[in-house]
């Protein structure tokens, strides 16, 4: 089957469906969708989505941002975001999405790590993503297509043709004037990660191959507070909105051991909080937990209720008890390169939004809850460009090269858990440049074996990590590189 659409977009969280929602109703527009809606990250996330209060708290916001990101961001993305917040909050509350509110209706803020104020909106208390999802579900008024895998983007001489996509396991040829990444960052190449089981770094891949730029590779960014032992492979977040309402992280002793790292404790960063984990157990040997007992049990089943049930479910009886945490895998600060609305240099017809886009807003580590405002600002400027570009083309031409029959190989599940471990191993928290060049030596070697073309799209995004995290001699932000031992 083959046909031509106006768009395409390839990914159903907060990205592709706010911008679907955003192009107008009577264009051909398809969302493609790779497993069942709900798989992706949009539909986890916890703790809520930034906003500017007024005015007033955009200079701050701004200045929070710039601070957690290193100072390495792009300031014109991050000023552009935070202006914009207040466009996007007015857009969701006017067409009717449901935040948390107080008995008189005022919607609730919280804080998170490196936030000077509360400024995070939440719903559902702690599920803020799952709401946010179905509300834009239920807002989109184009086709959906669930279960298509995309394995290839049609690319000739500049310009972006289509896509080619398995839907219920069979093989498409999908044309488009105008095709959206929306799939989301790279959580499965790592063994510890909290994300959807669909974003596995596919399209990421496909880029490499193609040579458009990857940006920002070597910051990738770790969530402190992650309970990592269940046999899924999604582990269980333990949202950041906990210790921004006070919980506590301790060692085994219950010592509140971050301040040796940072004067902020539990309140800095999220880069510097996980290494700061990461270090104290390596020193110690000793197992560190999240602390709820200092709260309320009511307020906290209020605030917390989806924590509660799925830690009650695993036999913990929160917030009386303490859980072991672990940092893991959560957010791909870099991405594929794009302008301010999205599009790809140099590929006519090829935009890119969400998790899977460099618009440079996060800088070397992203300010907490800023990921969904991010998605939602730049998807709404994405959409606008999209309509008042000139995409539209007559005659495609033959795309020749197909890989439908070869999309896995017989090893390839050996091979990726094997990259998923070297890539927690060597190119986690703690990098030294020994590590890295093992780890680069792991993904040419398998690259050169008989493996399917999902693997390699993968083995091609591990790459392009470690490629990014080599050429970054000194640390900065999430990249943190030691002195090799020997
Ligand atoms: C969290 O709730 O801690 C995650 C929010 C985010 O990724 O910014």
């Amino acid at each position: 089957m083959s046909k031509h659409y106006d768009t395409i977009i390839i990914g159903a969280g907060i990205a592709g469906l706010y911008l679907a929602s955003k192009l107008p109703k009577e264009k051909d527009v398809l969302v493609l969708c790779k497993d069942v809606p709900w798989e992706c990250n949009t539909f986890y996330a916890q703790g809520g989505i930034v906003t500017a209060l007024d005015e007033s708290d955009i200079p701050i916001h701004i200045e929070d941002t710039l601070i957690a990101g290193a100072y390495h961001n792009d300031r014109n993305a991050v000023e552009v975001m935070s202006r914009d917040s207040l466009l996007i909050r007015e857009d969701f509350v006017q067409s009717g999405m449901e935040f948390d509110t107080d008995e008189e209706g005022n919607l609730l803020y919280t804080k998170e790590a490196a936030h000077s104020t509360e400024r995070i909106l939440h719903a559902g208390g702690d599920a803020t993503g799952r709401y946010m999802h179905m509300f834009l579900m239920s807002q989109n008024p184009h086709k959906l297509q669930k279960n298509s895998l995309v394995y290839d983007l049609l690319i000739e001489n500049g310009r972006c043709y289509g896509v080619r996509v398995m839907i219920n396991y069979k093989p498409h040829t999908l044309y488009a004037n105008s095709v959206v990444i929306a799939s989301g960052g790279i959580g499965s190449l790592y063994q510890y990660n909290t994300n959807s089981r669909t974003v596995s770094a596919d399209i990421h891949g496909i880029c490499v191959e193609k040579g458009i730029e990857l940006k920002d590779m070597e910051f990738m960014q770790f969530h402190p507070t992650v309970f990592v032992k269940t046999p899924f492979a999604r582990k269980l977040l333990l949202t950041e909105a906990l210790r921004g309402e006070g919980a506590w992280i301790v060692d085994e002793d219950g010592k509140r051991f971050l301040f040796d790292y940072d004067e902020r404790g539990e309140l800095a960063s999220r880069d510097i909080v996980s290494r700061s984990i990461f270090l104290y157990k390596r020193k110690t040997g000793k197992k560190v937990y999240l602390d709820f007992s200092m709260f309320e049990p009511k307020w906290f089943k209020k605030r917390f209720p989806n924590i509660t049930k799925t830690f009650e479910a695993i036999g913990y009886n929160l917030p009386k008890d303490r859980v072991e945490i672990s940092p893991a895998f959560h957010y791909a600060n870099g991405g594929i390169d794009c302008d301010l609305e999205g599009r790809v240099p140099g590929i006519k017809g090829l935009y890119v939004v969400g998790e899977a886009a460099r618009t440079g807003v996060h800088g070397a580590n992203r300010l907490a809850s800023n990921s969904l405002l991010e998605a939602a600002v730049f998807a709404a400027r994405c959409a606008k460009a999209i309509v008042n570009d000139k995409n539209c083309w007559e005659k495609e031409p033959t795309f020749d090269k197909d890989y439908d029959t070869l999309l896995h190989e017989e090893n390839d599940k050996k091979y990726k858990h094997q990259l998923r471990k070297i890539m927690w191993d060597d190119v986690g928290i703690v990098r030294t440049r020994k590590g890295l060049l093992e780890a680069k030596n792991f993904i040419y070697d398998t690259k050169s074996k008989k493996i399917g073309r999902l693997l390699e799209l993968r083995l091609n995004t591990a790459a392009a990590i470690v490629n990014a995290a080599l050429r970054r001699e000194e640390s900065l932000g999430s990249h943190y590189i030691e002195e090799d031992k020997d």
